[in-house]
């Protein structure tokens, strides 16, 4: 094989799902009849109505559809506790731990179920029933499992909103999708902070301006006095008392939608991402399982939020569909202190640990010693997901934190794709650090150059999905246009994921990230024309041009470039200013890491911005600008080199 390979380990293939060759068994048949594999892999999960039929999807421009088992029925909360209590009534379903080191918990699946049966009641005694949207804006206690279970229950969608977006976008995403009830908590807690979530709702529902949202209803989380009004606000404690842990789950259509979730595009606002019932739970499971290699009895953790994708298909829906132990973190990686991970590890004994290449570089600047004085002899299996993993983190990850005894999974997936697409099975695939290496079942990855056309054998290019699996996202919430038109008219007939990768010798996939006006900060999308349009907002910008640059934590960090309209003084009081103003505006994920003022951009003629010289100043690499000759006025370029803010 090319490059550097780390061979699948003795010990890795024992006891595990698959081994390289049933994988390379198993993909061939997946993609050579994919009715007859997701046939049989559907019936993983329990149906209230059994499918008959399995796959109906077109990717053809003006007709994308995207349906799986559409003639059956379940429900999504039955499948994660119901069919578990007769065989694990008792086991432990969720460990939560706290911020404070010293608050845990453990829930098992007969609690979850009495849980989510309560918050399914105070749901439904305030209207909400099969369709209607809620959303949640919570931070990671188990009340959040619970309400997402809750609305799956009732047959009702969730859109949950990560607890770090701002008023503002969380005002756009409840008028969005049109949500009447909205879940929150008091405050959250994270690294010792409190966060004003309740506060920010009351900001966000007064800022739509309208009697839209009906129910807040208020985990009392922190304990901290928030403001309630009387007839909209109830605490959840004071509802569930009125209501029995008795609720029947609903049989739903497989199209049914579970969740909406809002991520960030090229163009525009937050698109609503769609995901439905059972193609989506099939998929989460299965990828659950044999991407991490997991075992009855496995401690599971993904340290995600679920404000993320990877919050709802690997930190809820596919492990308790697998009847699984997952553990649900509150706090941070660096509180009480950058041991914390690998405490927690010690103290629950976690076999599968799941988190983000930002988070392994931000712990590797501690070095060796905070991750040495931990035993993480319980680890098994490390996975990687949210950016591409550069490889140095790779083998920090590999050396340090798994002492060379445990299997990487550098899962490579979207907020769109549902589960995992393209990745390792730790017990088939042999490692190549930084490379997310090859195909899950069902999924047909294709090379295109930049005209579409298919490349064959070794090459880079952009990454389209040929055909559909069962965990890909349905619609746009609202507008399958848009759908079809961001996903599937930029190489018609093919699903573009926006990302560009270079595929070996060995048909190994190396992600090399997007090649689209999205970048990727910590693992989280934002697109730069959010943080544009936010910029141009404020009374003394004319103009704003963002492009991401090379971070050595985040993996990207945002850098803008501001044009001040005339009279106004670019200083550093004012860079303040107007991250202050974005982070208020979106929220602190969005915060700019460098801002340059620029008396003017580089346009073409016809006035389009032109990026790629602005990503290259960014880079600190202006040595290779390219054709400039289009530009409109060829001297700004010399200014924005000039005044560039990243040096080394
Ligand atoms: O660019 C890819 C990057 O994250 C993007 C998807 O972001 P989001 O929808 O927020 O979902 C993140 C969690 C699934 C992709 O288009 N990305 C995600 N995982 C990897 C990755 N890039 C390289 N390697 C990965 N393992």
């Amino acid at each position: 094989m090319e490059g550097k390979v780390v061979e699948v380990q003795a010990a890795w293939r024992e006891g595990a799902h698959v081994d390289d060759a049933q994988y390379r068994a198993m993909y061939e048949a997946s993609v050579s009849d994919p009715d007859a594999f997701w046939g049989e892999h559907g019936k993983r999960i329990d149906w209230m109505t059994p499918f008959t039929k399995v796959k109906n999807t077109s990717f053809a421009p003006g007709q994308v559809s995207i349906k799986w088992f559409e003639d059956g029925k379940t429900n999504v909360a039955y499948n994660c506790i119901d069919r578990h209590l007769e065989t694990r009534g008792d086991q432990t379903a969720i460990i939560w731990e706290g911020d404070n080191p010293d608050e845990s918990k453990h829930i098992t699946y007969r609690e979850l179920h009495a849980q989510v049966c309560r918050m399914a009641n105070v749901l439904r005694n305030r209207g909400v029933s099969k369709g209607d949207r809620v959303t949640l804006y919570m931070p990671m206690i188990p009340e959040a499992a619970y309400a997402m279970l809750a609305c799956a229950r009732l047959g009702a969608i969730h859109a949950i909103v990560f607890g770090g977006f701002s008023p503002d976008s969380l005002a756009s995403r409840i008028q969005g999708c049109t949500s009447k009830v909205v879940i929150t908590a008091d405050e959250g807690l994270r690294g010792g902070r409190k966060v004003p979530l309740k506060a920010n709702v009351d900001e966000a529902i007064k800022r739509l301006g309208s009697d839209l949202v009906e129910h807040v209803i208020v985990v009392r989380r922190t304990g901290g006095s928030v403001a309630m009004e009387p007839g909209r606000d109830v605490y959840y404690d004071e509802a569930a008392e009125q209501v029995t842990d008795h609720c029947p789950a609903e049989a739903v259509e497989a199209e049914h939608p579970l969740f909406i979730l809002y991520t960030s595009g090229s163009t525009g606002q937050p698109k609503g991402v769609v995901h439905t019932t059972g193609g989506y739970l099939v998929y989460a499971s299965m990828t659950h399982q044999y991407v991490f290699d997991y075992r009855e009895g496995d401690v599971y953790w993904c340290t995600a939020d679920v404000g993320w994708v990877t919050g709802h298909s690997y930190i809820v829906y596919g492990p308790l569909a697998n009847g699984a132990t997952t553990l649900m973190f509150e706090g941070i990686p660096t509180y009480p202190s950058t041991s914390r991970f690998w405490e927690v590890v010690d103290k629950h004994k976690v076999n599968i640990f799941y988190t983000a290449p930002t988070a392994i570089r931000s712990l590797m600047g501690g070095g060796e010693g905070p991750v040495k004085k931990t035993s993480r002899q319980s680890l098994r299996v490390l996975g990687s997901v949210g950016e591409p993993i550069n490889p140095e983190a790779w083998e920090w990850y590999y050396n340090v934190v798994g002492e060379q005894r445990c299997s990487i999974v550098d899962t490579w997936w979207q907020t769109e794709t549902g589960g995992i697409l393209i990745t390792p099975l730790p017990g088939a695939t042999a490692l190549k650090p930084g490379s997310a290496t090859r195909p899950f079942f069902g999924v047909t990855p294709e090379m295109v150059d930049a005209e579409g056309k298919v490349l064959q054998g070794p090459c880079e290019g952009n990454l389209c999905i040929a055909d559909s699996w069962p965990g890909q996202m349905r619609t746009v919430y609202g507008d399958h246009e848009r759908f079809e038109q961001t996903y599937f008219s930029t190489y018609p007939g093919k699903y573009f994921t926006g990302d560009g990768a270079r595929r070996d010798a060995d048909g190994y996939y190396w992600i090399t990230g997007r090649v689209d006006d999205v970048i990727n900060v910590s693992g989280h999308r934002m697109g730069t024309a959010e943080v544009e349009s936010s910029l141009v907002a404020h009374p003394k910008v004319a103009e704003a041009a963002v492009v991401g640059y090379p971070h050595n934590v985040k993996g990207q960090g945002i850098y803008a470039y501001v044009t001040l309209n005339d009279g106004e003084e670019g200083d550093d009081a004012l860079r303040k200013e107007l991250v202050t103003w974005v982070r208020k505006d979106i929220g602190p994920i969005a915060s700019p890491d460098l801002i340059q003022f620029a008396p003017g951009l580089p346009k073409t003629r016809s006035g389009k911005i032109m990026r790629r010289i602005l990503r290259k100043i960014a880079e600190d690499d202006f040595g290779s600008l390219g054709d400039t000759s289009t530009l409109a006025e060829p001297a700004v370029v010399d200014d924005l080199i000039e005044n560039r803010q990243n040096r080394p």
